[in-house]
């Protein structure tokens, strides 16, 4: 008997197979029972007919809790019913491990019951949807860079300096020095690119932000890619390939999912390049005609200032030229303008906010050295970097998408917790 997956089932129609598997749910009558299986590589439908696999085998369908893991055999059958396409005739039944009380049951919980219990709250339908999506993400990044010439470089996680300001690290001790976990792998992937040209780096990275919102995590992951030669403008062009490249593969190849998630998929097919651009200035001009007259130029937007902007695009929006009073010191200004810098936010649609920060970087040695004096930061630990631009220092440009915000996004997850499969929360480092 071949053992099989249940991804793997519609190359085997018409045949006897056998599955590993657990129960996720169970139905049944006098004659037949409905086990809802389970198996990592998707969700099945298995029938058992008393008539058909005897009474031994319909008497331990029906004892069957939820989550026990078992095998299974049966033939497989297309089943025009269902998303999936197939269901399971099973024939046999044999119990590995008998599961009781699992503390998730198909009735509702709350939030944080359910967070308590993310190792196993991961086993769900929905959740299993948004993972496989999040794989779906980090699949086509790496297929966008590694097919546009890029390379993969590591950036450390340890380090000694912070790109995107002091106030939000998360300090350690590095032996006898002081040591910070990484904000932003941003500064290592400028010398990279010094070295590779274009790179890319895909990691984890630590903010110790006091927020609570459905945007913000403590520990989140971060593509960032990094060019030389490349100039403010020509880095916005990748930017929105790189995204709608990302959500035109999670509509090719996660259909399953977005249909159990209940996605709107007719908002992901409108999203391909070109995206809007808009300047910071005209933003804040919007927004003070359209109601939100709290805001004044030179302040940073806040989550219902990019909400309102970006719905009135069914497109993520680039947000350009910053004031420089907003942004981290690295930001190349404006070539006729010193109150702005040569940077965008990439804001999504549909209130998700932020997914993307970027710009192109200070390459004249005099200027960075000024910046980094007037953001007052520890010049020893920017020496390494200030070498950039010494040495044959190039234009270049560069950002960061925040990959959980993005699977929010295109999932549809309301809050960024469920986007990662152990979220580093405010107030959780459990489970
Ligand atoms: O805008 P940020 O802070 O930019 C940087 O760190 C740059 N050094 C990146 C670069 O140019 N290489 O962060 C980039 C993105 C944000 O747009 C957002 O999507 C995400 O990272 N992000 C967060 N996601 C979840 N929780 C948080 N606390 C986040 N902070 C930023
Ligand atoms: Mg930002």
């Amino acid at each position: 008997m071949k053992k099989i997956t249940i991804a793997e089932m519609a190359k085997y129609n018409g045949q006897t197979i056998k599955l590993g598997a657990w129960v996720a749910n169970k139905r049944s009558s006098g004659k037949i029972a409905f086990l809802q299986l389970r198996d990592g590589s998707g969700f099945v439908q298995g029938v058992v007919v008393k008539a058909e696999a005897g009474e031994e085998i319909f008497a331990k369908a029906k004892a069957l809790t939820q989550e026990t893991s078992l095998y299974v055999t049966g033939q497989v059958k297309e089943d025009e019913r269902s998303a999936f396409g197939y269901e399971l005739a099973i024939t046999d039944i044999e119990v590995i491990h008998e599961a009781t009380d699992f503390p998730i049951t198909p009735k509702e919980h709350g939030t944080e019951f359910l967070m308590d219990n993310r190792h196993l709250w991961l086993r769900s339908r929905k959740q299993h949807a948004i993972m496989k999506i999040r794989n779906e993400i980090i699949r086509a990044t790496y297929e966008f860079f590694n097919d546009n010439g890029f390379v993969k470089v590591d950036p450390p996680i340890l380090t000694g300096s912070s790109p995107e300001g002091t106030s939000e690290l998360f300090a350690t001790k590095y032996f006898d020095e002081d040591a910070y976990l990484s904000q932003s792998g941003q500064l290592y992937m400028e010398a990279a690119a010094m070295a590779l040209g274009k790179v890319f780096s895909f990691g984890p990275t630590f903010r110790a932000e006091k927020s609570k919102t459905r945007r913000h995590l403590i520990e989140f992951w971060m593509i960032e890619p990094e060019m030389a030669f490349v100039e403010h403008a020509e880095s916005l062009e990748v930017q929105e390939q790189y995204v709608s490249h990302i959500v035109q593969s999670v509509l090719k190849n996660c259909q399953i999912e977005l249909e159990r998630l209940g996605r709107d998929t007719s908002k992901l097919e409108k999203i391909k390049a070109p995206f809007p651009r808009v300047t910071y200035d005209d933003a804040i001009k919007w927004l003070n005609e359209n109601g939100f007259d709290d805001i004044k130029w030179g302040e940073d937007f806040g989550a219902p200032h990019e909400t309102a902007l970006a719905e009135s695009y069914d497109m993520p929006i680039f947000i350009t030229h910053y004031p420089i009073g907003i942004k981290p010191f690295y930001m190349q200004p404006h070539p006729e303008r010193d109150d702005v810098v040569l940077c965008a936010d990439m804001i999504a649609p549909e209130g998700y906010g932020e997914i993307i920060g970027g710009s192109e970087r200070i390459h004249d040695y005099e200027l960075m050295k000024k910046r980094i004096q007037e953001h007052n930061l520890d010049e020893t630990a920017y020496e390494w970097y200030l070498d950039l631009s010494k040495y044959g220092a190039v234009p270049h440009s560069g950002f960061g998408l925040g990959l959980e915000r993005t699977v929010a996004w295109i999932s549809g997850a309301e809050h960024v917790r469920e986007s990662i499969p152990f979220p580093r929360l405010l107030n959780r480092l459990y489970p």
